[in-house]
């Protein structure tokens, strides 16, 4: 059944409304393609300033593809209608059908807030977490058993208007009339689902962390240059961007995180010397450099 696709299933009679919780580029990226498909989208950031610079990138991003598709002059503005926001963290999500998070890359923020959304949301409400390095268990740990059996991954890529996957991860246990309400889903806005269990990195960054690290010790031990790394692996391997130029789009404080998570105490993984951070690393994002939302990582910015 996991495998199965289920084009009977029409997602929008179940999930009308969708609280997402963070504003960050993956939050607002989130609250963009699903106001896109015609859902009716809250978005949850601790500050005003916060919500007010997701919404200006979800503007910006929209503004982009509406000259590039020919949209007319009220298509962004029509989208934008469908988004709410508040700092008001349980109201965000009192009506709402799916809970997406897309928080700081902290597990025990994320518990909790899962938790404290839990004695408001519906029952109904489904959770789902876009963690991109912690295990779904973790994150729902602090959850009654029955919302935690509503409780998926739903891990989107960046930048997430262009980049066409979402991994669903589930848990031993998951539904799979779930699975196949959120596959429905995730074709609903227009991407494409892949299903993997519960596995620290799921698929796309069990394999390119790894990566990463690879890249950035060739450099380290000075066997070639960060410009020459990335244009090998753009015109020898056929990748959109180097693992370089990747990590400054992904943020380089993303990718520390994950290392640390996982040397720190992912199953099978931890104490595994590859994720150890480098003192390299940890100096750039001591100082900083972050990647492209700092201004500098590996390159530097405009
Ligand atoms: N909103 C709307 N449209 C956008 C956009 C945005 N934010 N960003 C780019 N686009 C559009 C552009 O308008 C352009 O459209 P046309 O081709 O129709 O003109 C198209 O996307 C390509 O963009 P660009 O021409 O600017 O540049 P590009 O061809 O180099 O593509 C890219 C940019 C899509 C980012 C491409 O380089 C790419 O695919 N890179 C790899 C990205 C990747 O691997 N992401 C995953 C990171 S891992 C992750 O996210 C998981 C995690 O947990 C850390």
């Amino acid at each position: 059944l996991r495998g199965e696709s289920h084009p009977e299933i029409n997602p929008k009679t179940t999930i009308s409304h969708i609280a997402i919780y963070g504003a960050g580029i993956m939050g607002s990226g989130i609250v963009q393609v699903a106001a896109q498909s015609g859902y009716q989208v809250t978005l949850w950031d601790v500050t005003q300033a916060n919500i007010d610079s997701g919404i200006h990138a979800i503007r910006t991003s929209l503004s982009k593809i509406a000259r590039k598709t020919g949209q007319p002059a009220d298509w962004v503005q029509s989208i934008l209608t469908r988004i709410s926001s508040t700092t008001d963290q349980l109201a965000a999500c009192a009506s709402a059908d799916l809970v997406i998070e897309a928080v700081v890359e902290n597990l025990s923020i994320k518990q909790d807030l899962l938790s404290h959304l839990d004695t408001v949301a519906k029952p109904t409400c489904i959770f789902a977490t876009n963690t991109s390095s912690l295990l779904v268990a973790d994150v729902a740990a602090k959850l009654n058993d029955e919302r935690r059996q509503r409780t998926v991954a739903l891990h989107f890529f960046n930048p997430v208007a262009v980049m066409k996957l979402v991994e669903i991860a589930y848990m031993d246990g998951t539904d799979p009339a779930l699975l196949a309400l959120l596959k429905a889903w995730v074709l609903d806005i227009g991407k494409v689902p892949v299903l993997c269990r519960d596995t620290p990195g799921f698929i796309v960054n069990r394999l390119l962390v790894p990566y990463n690290i690879e890249a950035r010790q060739l450099v380290e031990r000075g066997d070639a240059t960060i410009e020459d790394v990335d244009t090998a692996m753009k015109l020898g391997a056929g990748y959109p961007m180097g693992p370089f130029e990747l990590m400054d789009m992904t943020g380089l404080d993303t990718g520390y995180h994950i290392m640390k998570a996982w040397y720190g105490a992912a199953p099978g993984l931890a104490k595994d010397p590859r994720f150890k951070p480098s003192p390299e690393m940890e100096q750039m994002i001591s100082s900083g450099y972050l990647g492209r939302k700092s201004g500098r990582g590996y390159y530097v910015y405009d």
